[in-house]
């Protein structure tokens, strides 16, 4: 039986504020497809790049004075009265991130449940990041071995504000998002290899014993005299050096297995900095190196040891085009069967849409969970 529901995505676990509203349905074979209606963000870089980090409550504070503008953005495309009918349940961030940006939606998004009476859907940050992929955008399919260049967007984000999936094809990442499927999830805060044998269920086979890839980028970046984020700023100025500088790839040796470790990294690009000599730019490029190949050994380890169906790329880290090109290489020979999803580079960073269709998932699977805020939930 085909079911189909309206959800309402609210993400505030760290510095952007997001709200999206989505369409889902299920049918008789159990696939589930997204159709984005609107998708609005926020987004406090320009704040946090005088600070050149996240400051937890100027970011709270900018949750708090944002999220009703975004409201009212969606209420001029869709009357509230409207909204309030057709809405069948509210999607919220419970975790992880900071604690005073995920009370700030998640009061939010418990206020707008108990006013239209419409139930509240906590979802796990990381969860959204890997559901991102079911929504439409850009993505290398591999298939037969053969790697086909998908679309990728520009670096202009033409989802953030505004208009649902117009020009994308909806369909296809539902009908790859299939099991078993490996996700490497890497962000500001996380670097997990995770797989899943069904929807919603999430077996962590490695993860990092200190700091995320984000963090990498962002701390070597931060080293380079480079604006906040680090990772984008770091990746830009990769592109006019060569990778010609040493740096650790560590943990590649076997007995580490899936585990990663990004801090030695930061050390030796700390010494060699100082050490002077260098241009930035290879040392960018260096950096960036060093990252992705570890990023890319370890997931088609991964891949070969579990044999997913499926492969994809989440979090923020996803959007750099590096990591998504080699590792797309790299699968076409090591896992030629897999096909690899990338998320479209608006959803690959924080967003309300990705909360949204998490939530869909769950709401659409009555796999609903309690609501509990925690700055580390778990998957
Ligand atoms: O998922 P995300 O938006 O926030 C968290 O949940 O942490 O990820 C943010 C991280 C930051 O560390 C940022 O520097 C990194 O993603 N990032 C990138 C790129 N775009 C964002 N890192 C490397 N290359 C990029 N193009
Ligand atoms: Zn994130």
């Amino acid at each position: 039986m085909n079911k189909r529901v309206r959800i309402l995505g609210i993400e505030t676990s760290c510095d952007e504020s997001g709200i999206a509203l989505l369409d889902a349905s299920r049918d008789k074979h159990g696939t589930i497809q997204l159709s984005l209606q609107y998708n609005f963000l926020h987004s406090q870089i320009a704040t946090h790049r005088k600070t050149g980090g996240v400051v937890p409550e100027i970011a709270a504070r900018e949750h708090a004075i944002r999220l009703p503008g975004l409201l009212t953005q969606l209420e001029k495309k869709i009357p509230l009265s409207e909204l309030k009918k057709s809405i069948d349940a509210i999607a919220v961030t419970s975790g992880p991130g900071l604690v005073t940006s995920l009370v700030t939606g998640v009061e939010v998004a418990r206020t707008i449940s108990y006013l239209w009476q419409k139930p509240l859907v906590p979802v796990n940050h990381l969860e959204g990041h890997i559901y991102a992929n079911l929504l439409a955008g850009g993505k290398w399919p591999i298939a037969n071995g053969k790697t086909i260049r998908g679309e990728i967007s520009d670096g202009k984000l033409p989802m953030a504000n505004g208009e649902g999936e117009k020009g994308r094809t909806p369909g296809d990442n539902a009908a790859n998002f299939t099991f078993p499927l490996l996700a490497l999830l890497v962000s500001g805060g996380h670097t997990e290899l995770i797989l899943m044998k069904r929807h919603l269920s999430y077996i962590v086979l490695g993860s990092t014993r200190d700091d995320a890839a984000g963090e990498a980028f962002d701390k070597t970046a931060k080293l380079l005299g480079l604006p906040y984020p680090g990772g984008p700023a770091l990746s830009r100025l990769a592109k006019q050096g060569k990778p010609i500088i040493k740096l650790p790839r560590p943990m590649l040796d076997k007995k580490y297995n899936l585990d990663f470790s990004f801090s030695g990294l930061k050390t030796a690009a700390a010494m060699q900095i100082e050490k002077g000599g260098v241009r930035k730019a290879d040392m960018a490029a260096s950096i960036e190196t060093a990252i992705v190949e570890t990023l890319v050994e370890k997931t088609c380890r991964a891949a070969e040891q579990y044999l997913p169906k499926t492969i994809v790329l989440a979090g923020g880290v996803a959007a750099n085009t590096k990591l998504q090109m080699r590792l797309a290489e790299a699968l076409t020979v090591r896992a030629p069967k897999a096909t690899l999803l990338t998320p479209a580079i608006e959803f690959a960073t924080d967003n309300g849409a990705m909360i949204a269709a998490a939530g869909a998932v769950r709401f659409l699977l009555n796999k609903k969970r309690p609501l509990v805020i925690d700055p580390h939930l778990p998957l």
